[in-house]
């Protein structure tokens, strides 16, 4: 098959890298990719909201399946576009159109959807921008911390957790007011939820699906949980406390109420869903759905899948995902996600990068890299993703953090204690 991925993040190179390794793979595209892809695929710079031109690459170079990697093209609809072009009819394609994207594209659509399908998920009410006083007389009805978060897409920074009531009416009016854009035009004051994260995958033809192995990501800037909010500093895969008895849980509840609903609503859903979950005192509970894989949680799952993907990314796509299942080893992954001096805030790019070419055995897949004159260079926030694996925690640790030990740029950084919390769960 010739195929078309799009992105140009960790995500889309670790795709590209388990796609390549395919013998169903013909050629594959990446468009726009990065440095890494340039290695195992033919990078083509077309931009992922550049519709136009994808369906031109998807005509030119006889595209038979399409992946599409991050969620803003999908919310914008980049499949209702393409399927509406009769030259592409017998294109697959991974990623749902822009009503099922809505699961991600609006929290006030996505709740509303697990409220009508009864799926574990925190109380919430939506309140838009010409009902300030209606949200601050509920406010005051409810328990601190609140969560606030704005309904559409806001690259990852929409929601603000608020430990008083005074932080809570200030947020909220300045959220309401276009504090994120259109975005923030109708805001969630959303029950807090205790308890520890995780993100669970499937790919689903809108019938069937198959389960991904699960993982668990570190959201914060700094070592501990502290800081800022970013896209993903590591991963870990798999995740210790999701037990199949706690698993069959998320299968019961979530996943598979997730799909009836989506079939019921008659959203014909053919992608990945990525559930963020909180496990509350054992049990599942939704935090948000994603319309795609997860960055860095990818960079982790890949390296764990032992089936050829691109035979389930076909069967997604053409509605055969019946009887398939993932191989998956047991063997564990832990990412580690190298950032420039001052992400998630402002940063510098362009910094070469040094000690690539290094021996090592971890898998070192670009998130923000570009070739200029024949040299790596940083090109993003987040730069280099480094994943390594082991028969237990310690050893995938060991094998990232050698590898990160040996890259560098200009103000490089990345946490050190990616997985360290798992692995003291294990030895408790
Ligand atoms: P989201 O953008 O929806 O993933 O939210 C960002 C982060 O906010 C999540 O990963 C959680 O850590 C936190 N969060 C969101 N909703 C809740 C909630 N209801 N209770 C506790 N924490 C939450
Ligand atoms: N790592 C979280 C996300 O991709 O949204």
């Amino acid at each position: 098959m010739n195929i078309l991925l799009v992105g140009s993040g960790g995500r889309e190179h670790a795709l590209a890298w388990k796609i390549s390794q395919s013998p169903l793979t013909r050629r594959l595209f990446v468009a726009p990719g990065n440095a890494g892809t340039s290695k195992l695929a033919e990078n083509l710079s077309v931009k992922v909201d550049d519709f136009q031109g994808l369906a031109a690459i998807c005509k030119d170079k006889l595209i038979d399946l399409l992946v599409v990697g991050p969620e803003a093209p999908l919310v914008n609809g980049l499949r209702d576009f393409l399927e509406k072009d009769n030259d592409l009819r017998n294109l697959l394609i991974v990623g749902p159109g822009m009503k099922g994207a809505q699961l991600e594209g609006s929290k006030d659509f996505s709740k509303q959807f697990m409220q009508r399908h009864k799926i574990p998920t925190a109380g919430a009410k939506t309140f838009s921008s010409d009902q300030v006083k209606e949200g601050i007389r509920f406010l005051i009805t409810q328990r601190m911390p609140v969560v606030l978060k704005a309904d559409g897409l806001a690259a990852g920074k929409g929601v603000v957790i608020c430990q008083s009531l005074e932080e809570s009416e200030e947020t909220l009016r300045s959220m309401l007011a276009g504090k994120f854009g259109e975005a923030s035009s109708r805001v969630l004051i959303e029950e807090f939820l205790t308890g520890i994260e995780l993100s669970v995958f499937v790919l689903t033809d809108g019938s069937d699906y198959v389960l991904l192995p699960e993982a668990k990501d570190y959201k914060r800037v700094g070592e501990g949980d502290t800081g800022l909010n970013t896209g993903g500093m590591g991963a870990v895969s798999p995740v210790n406390f999701a037990t199949t008895a706690f698993m069959s849980k998320v299968e019961e509840r979530i996943i598979k109420p997730t799909i009836k609903g989506l079939k019921e609503e008659k959203i014909d859903y053919r992608g990945f869903i990525f559930f963020g979950l909180i496990n509350v005192n054992g049990d599942p509970y939704v935090i948000e759905y994603n319309a795609r894989m997860g960055d860095p949680e990818t960079e982790a799952v890949m390296t764990r899948i032992e089936s050829d993907l691109v035979e389930v990314l076909a069967a997604c796509a053409s509605g055969h995902l019946k009887g398939k299942v993932l191989a998956t080893t047991k063997e564990h992954a832990i990412t580690v996600v190298m950032v420039a001096a001052g992400y998630p805030g402002d940063y510098q790019k362009g910094h070469p990068i040094s000690g690539l070419d290094a021996q090592h055995d971890a898998i070192a897949f670009h998130a923000g890299t570009k070739l200029q004159d024949s040299q790596i260079v940083t090109d993003g926030g987040r730069v280099l993703a480094i994943t390594g694996r082991g028969k237990d925690i310690d050893g995938a640790r060991q094998m990232a953090y050698k590898a990160v030990s040996g890259i560098s740029w200009t103000g490089s950084y990345f946490r050190r204690d990616i997985g360290l919390d798992l692995q003291r769960l294990t030895k408790r």
